[in-house]
């Protein structure tokens, strides 16, 4: 049954209000549309533990380094909405961009130490926009358990942060990453890739599993890290903004994983960053 698209915050209030009444437990997954079997997922795991389910689509301007990759991202409403049929959601969220933003918006929400490194750095701006769009969504759905991929490890740790910073009552629920068939994660970035870089992609997770394996069995972790950007750069990667062990809890860079730990990747093939982690045994 296709769901309800409501566009405003009255709307999504109204919707939610009889259910929060009841004290039923409402599921966000909050997605930037494109959606992929990654959301999917989301959506299952929100299914399974909610009585509601609401997803949200919105292409979020103050996530982006570039005009350019803004209006590059794909947008895929209508056949978002056919995917999500299958799951009986209650609702889809597509706020018009002055229910987030209206004129005169002047609020900015800041984590700190969790994005002074890797994508903190890389993107600059990129954590704020995206801590400042999600507590938006938290507080217009009054959702009580929210789904995000481990995909994007960094941003799972900072709205966690968030939420339990500024004392909102959900539960962040990370779910597993999606694979394709070659081990290439599940992005929207994906579609952007032209057919010959597709074929070069895996080799991200390749190099990274070269590397957790390599340090499982012992190897230094520098050696590793050095040969598996240079098997990158000759597959094809025109460059690798990090490629490195840290602790899951902080993100604190560690030489070698003493706590659980993960290998975090970013590289660009072909224009397009793709971003990756994997645990990696201590
Ligand atoms: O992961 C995403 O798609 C976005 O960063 C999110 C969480 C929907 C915020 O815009």
């Amino acid at each position: 049954m296709t769901a309800p698209i409501l566009r405003s915050v009255a709307d999504l209030r109204a919707a939610t209000a009889p259910w929060r009444r009841e004290g039923q437990r409402i599921g966000i997954v909050p997605t930037m549309g494109a959606l992929h079997d990654g959301h999917l997922s989301l959506v299952a795991a929100a299914k399974e533990k909610c009585e509601r389910v609401i997803v949200t689509i919105f292409v979020n301007p103050r996530q982006f380094s570039t005009p350019e990759d803004l209006a590059n991202y794909p947008r895929t409403e209508h056949a978002d909405a056919a995917k999500l049929a299958r799951f009986n959601v209650d609702a889809i969220y597509v706020p018009d961009g002055d229910q987030m933003y209206p004129a005169g918006f002047s609020t900015n929400v800041t984590v700190s130490d969790l994005t002074d490194v890797m994508d903190g750095i890389h993107r600059p701006g990129h954590f704020a926009g995206v801590a400042t769009v999600v507590a938006k969504l938290f507080a217009q759905s009054s959702a009580t358990d929210a789904f995000f991929g481990e995909k994007d490890f960094q941003q799972l740790q900072v709205v966690r942060r968030m939420a339990r910073d500024l004392d909102i009552p959900i539960t962040v629920h990370g779910c597993p990453t999606i694979r394709e068939i070659d081990g290439l994660a599940m992005s929207s970035r994906n579609l952007l890739l032209s057919d010959r870089a597709r074929t070069v992609a895996p080799a991200l997770i390749d190099q990274m599993e070269a590397m957790a394996d390599a340090v499982a069995a012992g190897r230094d972790p520098a050696a590793a890290q050095s040969d598996s950007i240079a098997a990158l750069l000759r597959a094809g990667f025109t460059g690798v903004d990090y490629f490195e062990i840290r602790a899951n809890d902080d993100l604190s860079l560690l030489t070698s994983p003493t706590r659980p730990a993960r290998l975090f990747a970013a590289a660009w093939l072909a224009g397009v960053r793709l971003i990756d982690n994997i645990p990696v045994q201590t």
